[in-house]
């Protein structure tokens, strides 16, 4: 169930040109009360608007979204004012605070069909980010409810689904005379949209639904009719080939773990970038079994893979030069009589062994083999993202990711986070972590010091990352644990449920290379 993407449109025309269901204005929360944003209102209009936010109780605060009875001179049938949170007279509105404005207005406009978004978006980079917020905040996940009433007949169904007609009101759409920049801005806003969006939908999935069999499926119909290669190799693949950490997780569940490799290797590309994701299609901790409290939630142990599948579609979509490869390592952590139990020792993808002292920390298992294959390949870097610890979130709570990794991967990769407006912080690799991973029985143990957990789950992985004639491959590794699932309200574009968090810093962080490579 694929849902439509809206349609993403600039435009220039005099507001009472364009019909549309709402017509949406900014409004700030200045020093001395709210202040109307500038928009394409006559001047009239809006001043009179603007003296009336008071009495009307709008403060400017984000997210706030007060719909109204349409203007004259608009071809809207409504007005809708929505803060965007503190602004500075004077200066410009940053890209991610309109992004968020849009967001939380489109969510907000669920069962409108044409919305027209009139924020202050002069340029080309403003217009492209008020289209990107639209398109994430027009997402909806219908999920499994089949429309029968208590009575076992099929309900009224209200008309809530997402905007499906997305006008951004911008000067940089010069009636008709659209320059290039502006048509590819939102082309590619769109497509960053649909693949955050399907990024969403997969980790929104319920795990009776999707395992790594259905996964696997799934991103062989999301990569039909895009240049993408992709190989799934089984369980007897696995075990031909030594793949033991993802088996050794996979090994409780009646359902085989798969890995997923997504190649996309256009002729002219300039580099070679690998891209690993942690795909526990559901973590129940194995035998290391999780209380029930910290078990909900624990399908969007996959999110990772979807990240890093759905990021090689972006990639592909939009033609770039880069080699980009994802490795979607799956498995279902279950606790049963054929599971892995603590002590049990493995080996991974390549011959080293692990001790397994704790089945709940299955994540870096999966990841260990993954990062094997892929450096195998020597790629010019390898990135890995996961769901990998609780400690992500004591560390960096729930709306900041971590990276960690070489110096110059994981500083790219924060700069990229920072220009596509995902929220990533550095964090360590202190040498000290290591000895805490010493095992008595093998190359090294799955625990090790509990304190700064999300930095020895980042220390392990490492030992995995393979050499190029010697030298390191470069690598970062992104702990999503908490940003990757929205368990609060919505807010800005940001859903509930999954959020698709990492598609948007990764397929950046893939441009600014190529961009430094040409
Ligand atoms: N999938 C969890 C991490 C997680 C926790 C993600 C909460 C999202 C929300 C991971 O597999 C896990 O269980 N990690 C353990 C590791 C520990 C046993 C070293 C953890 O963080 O408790
Ligand atoms: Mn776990
Ligand atoms: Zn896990």
């Amino acid at each position: 169930m694929k849902p439509s993407e809206p349609t993403l449109t600039a435009v220039a025309k005099e507001l009472k040109k364009i019909p549309s269901d709402a017509l949406v204005i900014g409004v700030g929360k200045g020093q001395d009360g709210p202040v109307l944003l500038d928009s394409p209102l006559p001047a009239k209009a809006a001043r009179a608007l603007g003296d009336s936010l008071q009495v009307l109780g709008v403060t400017g605060a984000a997210d706030d979204v007060r719909r109204l009875a349409a203007l004259p001179d608009t071809g809207s049938e409504s007005l809708v004012l929505v803060g965007v949170g503190p602004v500075t007279p004077g200066t410009a509105v940053p890209a991610e605070t309109l992004r968020r404005a849009a967001g939380a207005a489109v969510r907000q406009l669920k069962g409108l069909e044409t919305v027209v978004l009139a924020l202050p978006a002069p340029g080309v980079a403003d217009a492209t980010a008020v289209a990107e917020g639209a398109a994430l905040g027009a997402y909806a996940y219908d999920g499994y409810r089949s429309g029968l009433g208590a009575d076992g007949r099929p309900a009224p169904r209200k008309d809530d689904g997402p905007v499906r007609t997305i006008l951004v009101h911008t000067a940089a759409a010069q009636d008709g005379a659209q320059d290039a920049a502006l048509t590819a801005g939102l082309a590619r806003a769109a497509v960053l949209a649909k693949n955050v969006n399907a990024t969403r939908t997969l980790v929104n999935q319920p795990p009776s639904h999707l395992y790594p069999e259905s996964f696997a499926q799934a991103a062989r119909d999301l990569a039909k009719g895009l240049p993408v290669k992709v190989t799934v190799m089984d369980e007897k693949k696995l075990e031909r080939d030594g793949y033991g950490g993802i088996l050794g997780v996979g090994k409780g569940s009646s359902r085989p773990p798969r890995l997923v490799k997504v190649e996309y290797a256009p002729a002219k590309s300039k580099v070679h970038l690998a891209l690993v994701g942690k795909g526990i299609t559901f973590d129940s901790g194995g035998l290391s079994l999780k209380p029930a409290a910290s078990m909900q939630t624990m399908k969007l142990d996959m999110a990772g893979a979807a990240v890093v599948l759905n990021t090689v579609l972006a990639v592909a979509e939009l033609g770039l030069a880069a080699k980009v490869t994802a490795w979607l390592c799956l498995a279902e952590n279950m606790p049963s009589g054929t599971a892995q139990r603590p002590e049990d020792v493995l080996t991974t993808y390549g011959g080293r062994t692990v001790e397994v002292l704790n089945t709940d920390a299955e994540g870096r298992l999966v990841l260990a083999d993954g990062l094997a294959a892929a450096s195998e390949e020597h790629p010019d870097a390898i990135i890995d993202i996961a769901t990998l610890t609780g400690a992500q979130m004591i560390a960096l709570g729930n709306r900041t990711s971590g990276v960690m990794g070489d110096d110059g991967v994981r500083d790219a990769v924060k700069a990229a986070a920072d220009r596509a407006g995902e929220s990533f912080w550095p964090m360590p690799l202190p040498e000290e972590l290591r000895p805490s991973l010493d095992s008595q029985v093998a190359d090294i143990a799955n625990i090790g010091e509990r304190f700064g957990g999300m930095m020895t789950a980042a220390v392990f992985l490492r030992e995995f990352v393979g050499s190029t004639d010697g030298e390191k491959i470069p690598w970062a590794h992104l702990d999503i644990a908490g940003p990757a699932f929205n368990e609060g309200s919505p807010y800005g574009y940001t859903p509930k449920a999954g959020t698709g968090v990492g598609v948007r810093t990764l397929l950046a962080y893939v441009e600014d290379v190529l961009g430094r490579a040409s």
